[in-house]
């Protein structure tokens, strides 16, 4: 009877089965009341009185066995059926939705793009700054008041750290490190301690442009930015420089594009006078050429600055600055096809 057991168990340890039907039809062969184990159970009967209990452990045991093998092999099974019922791997996946560029780096990307076809490559400055960069290096008198704690940040009350107002300062960082001739654009965030409303934002981006060489003429800056504003804004588009005043440059200028969405007869957006302020420019100081040790006799330069916020709030009729900071995808999303 032991040898039986015995013989059973190993037959049980060798099955392997190829499907669940298979499982089930050695579940009725093995278990079952009338399977070979039941039998064992009929058999029992039988056994001497002194062999009951050795042969009683071995028939339960091998019981044990079976169940948890046959359970096993049928766990195996259903596993598998689970997983790739119903499935066409075939099948594409599910597709990834990609974000969108926000509006502000497309109109910065198209604002770089037009100039590198200019010649000017891009440069990068530190956004928090120290005094020299950002105003005196840049002939703002000491009294001047954008140092005002009013529009500018400073850190920790010291007034020699502070968030930059313009990136007017990268011009000095590069004119510091390069020999001219320099032709470059330097875009970046901007900090002012303003109110925010629907027209300023305490957070904003400018590009600010420079180029310096010999025989640098106002003529070259005039036809550089009206090259810019035709790419920009459209061929037909004409530019006008009004004298204006800022420390770094002499003489300084700003300048209006004609206002693209009225063609210049007048609308509500350019306020019925045709033109749309963009940036301010000029001539660079002679005093700021040499703080950064060019020599001014030698070189001359023209530098222009613009608020990429409000060229994207032109380009595309947005009426509030607030929305560029918000990040609601519902106003993110409308760019999507400008991507
Ligand atoms: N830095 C000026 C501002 O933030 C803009 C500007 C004006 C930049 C004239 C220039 C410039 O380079 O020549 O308002």
């Amino acid at each position: 009877m032991l040898d039986k057991i015995k013989a059973l168990q190993e037959e049980i340890d060798a099955i392997v089965a190829s499907s669940k039907e298979e499982v089930e039809e050695l579940r009725i062969k093995y278990i079952s009341k009338k399977g070979l184990i039941g039998q064992l159970f009929n058999d029992f009967k039988t056994v001497p009185a002194e062999q009951k209990k050795e042969v009683g452990q071995a028939i339960n045991t091998l019981k044990t066995f079976a169940l948890e093998k046959i359970n096993t092999l049928k766990e195996g099974f259903e596993n598998n059926g689970s997983e790739s019922a119903g499935q066409d791997l075939t099948m594409p996946g599910e597709p990834m939705k990609l974000g969108t560029r926000h509006p502000l780096s497309l109109v910065k990307n198209e604002i770089i793009g037009i100039f590198a076809r200019l010649g000017f490559t891009v440069a990068e400055g530190p956004e928090i700054e120290d005094d020299w960069h950002v105003f005196s290096a840049l002939n703002f008198p000491p009294e001047h008041p954008a140092r005002d704690m009013q529009d500018t940040f400073f850190i920790e009350k010291d007034p020699d750290v502070l968030l930059r107002t313009h990136t007017s300062s990268v011009q000095i960082r590069v004119m510091e490190r390069t020999e001219p001739p320099i032709r470059a654009i330097f875009p970046g965030r901007v900090f002012r301690n303003e109110a925010i409303s629907a027209r300023s934002h305490c957070i904003f981006h400018q590009i600010e442009g420079l180029y310096v060489d010999e025989n640098v003429s106002f003529a070259d800056l005039k036809q550089t930015l009206l090259q810019f504003a035709k790419e920009l804004f459209g061929e037909d588009t004409k530019i006008r420089l009004r004298p204006s005043y800022f420390p770094f440059t002499e003489p300084s200028a700003e300048m209006d594009v004609s206002c693209s969405i009225c063609g210049g007869k007048g609308c509500n957006v350019c306020k019925y006078t045709g033109w749309l302020e963009i940036l301010g420019c000029g001539m660079v100081d002679p005093n700021v050429l040499e703080l950064c040790n060019i020599d001014s006799r030698k070189y001359t330069g023209f530098a222009f600055g613009m608020g990429i916020e409000r060229i994207t709030m032109l380009r595309y009729g947005i009426k509030d600055i607030r929305h560029f900071f918000e990040n609601d995808v519902r106003f993110l999303k409308q760019f999507e096809s400008a991507t």
